[in-house]
């Protein structure tokens, strides 16, 4: 779905659904702009929903007018975005999905947002203008992708009203972002019936072609000889073969990537042996959602044409108990030559991240960026909403939190101390793929830290924000397309 900008009286726009955005009315009653210039054209219906206090603006109060005389949209959508001057990003995305949401429930629609200007200290114009477009590509896909009657559909038109100056560029951007996001949101909500690690590879090569990115896909013969142990090991039980997809985009020129960008992509996650009960493991199509974000994060730098060198490399398996199935007790070689005692097959995505990172490493990376659904104890830790970071460099760890605020995502900062490290020392190995209950996130972070060197690394642990148990007005449940955003401004911080 491509998205126009365009400017101009907000009474001349042809659309079903015009939502408009707008500011708490002080208690003067004045209005700001495009209000008041809306009001005017409708004979005074605005200010008399202000009078009547039906119209305050508090964030995400909603009113919608039908058929109005004076007004070339079918349907007007006034949205509140709180006090002026104190709207955040996250609470502009909220109001706007939400309305895009409601907006796309029919299809053959055609929707157009226009913001009032924000006066904002923590979001410029134009970035509110990105994030309309975002809302419109985000809030028109949903979860429902194998059902008969779809619940949501692609606006047949979509257009960002505005006179920022930019907003042209702002809008592309935005179109960009919210398309990289749903890619992720796809590849996540399908079952693991359909995205295994060839098919997520197959998915992942037809995107690179798409935006001009190199692909490389890596079968199991491959993999043996890069001797990546740790990740064929967990893929064994599967009748899957693994796959590493490396994807390249250099927008640099000559010379070693800026950064690499890893993501666990276990597209099924039962537990191995050590298996899930049905409770835990309902939700384990989600497990590649470090790769689907990897994957939608790479296209979107390809398409903005970023001016740096970034890799995006996948780790692809299936994790299923089975004759063949990696067991308790083993020790499996990395590429980096560690050993490692198995002692629970389902704290599988460290086994699988640890061949990828160090192959990462070798390949020259600059800097690292991991992302996976890597334990549940993150979620335990910080919720449903928020991204754990662990790193092995503050400076490269504060450039990627502060990536992360600028991109409007919840991100928050774990401790690495050694004595973490020291828990998973093992009697037989150098290392065991897991430690005591307590500290689970961190302990998984700290196994991490063994295969990327002393390159700057920042792992996120998105068990919690990448996946979403139920619809809410604004956001669908299913996969969520957190961190994408993120990725695109950590790169672009390098560039
Ligand atoms: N994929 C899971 C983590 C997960 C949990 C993701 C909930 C999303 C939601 C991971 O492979 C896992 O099973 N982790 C174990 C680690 C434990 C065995 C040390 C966990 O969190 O219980
Ligand atoms: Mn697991
Ligand atoms: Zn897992």
């Amino acid at each position: 779905m491509d998205i126009s900008s365009t400017s101009g009286p907000l009474t001349t726009i042809e659309a079903d659904w015009l939502i408009v955005g707008y500011g708490a009315t002080d208690s003067s009653g004045e209005l700001d702009s495009p209000l008041s210039d809306l009001d005017e054209a409708l004979g005074g219906a605005v200010s008399r929903l202000v009078a009547a206090g039906d119209l305050t603006g508090k964030l995400s109060e909603s009113h919608l007018l039908a058929d109005v005389p004076g007004l070339a949209a079918g349907r007007l959508l006034l949205v509140g975005l709180g006090a002026p001057g104190k709207l955040t990003s996250r609470k502009l995305e909220k109001a706007l999905v939400s309305a895009t949401r409601r907006a796309s429930k029919s299809a053959e629609v055609s929707a157009a947002i226009a913001l009032p200007q924000l006066n904002s200290e923590t979001i410029s114009d134009t970035e509110a203008v990105s994030l309309a477009a975002v809302a419109l590509q985000v809030g028109c896909v949903g979860q429902g992708l194998y059902r008969a009657k779809p619940g949501r559909h692609a606006f047949s038109a979509a257009t960002v009203v505005s006179d920022v100056e930019g907003s042209a560029e702002a809008v592309a951007r935005g179109s960009v972002l919210g398309q990289a996001m749903n890619l992720t949101r796809e590849l996540v909500n399908r079952g693991a019936m359909e995205v295994y690690p060839e098919t997520f590879a197959d998915r992942a090569t037809a995107a690179a072609t798409e935006c001009g990115l190199e692909c490389e896909v890596l079968d199991e013969n491959r993999l043996r000889d890069e001797r990546m142990g740790s990740l064929m090991a967990v893929a064994q039980g599967s009748v899957r073969p693994p796959r590493v997809v490396v994807l390249k985009h250099n927008g640099g020129g000559e010379g070693a990537p800026a950064l690499a960008i890893v993501g666990k992509g276990v597209t099924f996650d039962s537990g191995g042996l050590s298996l899930k009960s049905n409770e835990g493991m309902k939700s384990m199509k989600c497990d590649m959602a470090g790769a689907a974000t990897m994957l939608g994060a790479m296209t979107a730098i390809a398409k903005l044409g970023l001016p740096v060198n970034v890799i995006g490399l996948a780790g692809l398996v299936e994790n299923m108990p089975d004759g063949n199935s990696f067991k308790l007790g083993d020790v499996l070689t990395a590429r980096n030559g560690k050993t490692i005692e198995v002692l629970n097959t389902d704290a599988e995505g460290r086994l699988v991240l640890a061949d990828v990172l160090a192959y990462a490493v070798d390949l020259g990376a600059e800097r690292l960026i991991d992302l996976a659904t890597l334990t549940g104890a993150c979620v335990v830790a910080l919720g449903e909403e928020v991204t754990g970071t662990f790193s092995n460099c503050d400076d490269w760890s504060q450039a990627v939190g502060s990536a992360a605020k600028q991109a409007g995502e919840l991100a928050w900062p774990m401790p690495m101390d050694d004595l973490f490290g020291d828990l998973i020392k093992s009697d037989v190995a150098d290392i065991k793929n897991v430690g005591p209950r307590w500290g689970g996130a961190i302990t998984a972070a700290k196994f991490l830290e063994n295969f990327v060197d002393s390159t700057p690394w920042v792992h996120l642990d998105i068990a919690g924000p990448s996946f979403a148990s139920n619809n809410k007005p604004h956001r669908e449940g299913g996969g969520t397309g957190c961190m994408v955003r993120t990725l695109v401004a950590a790169a672009e911080g390098l560039a």
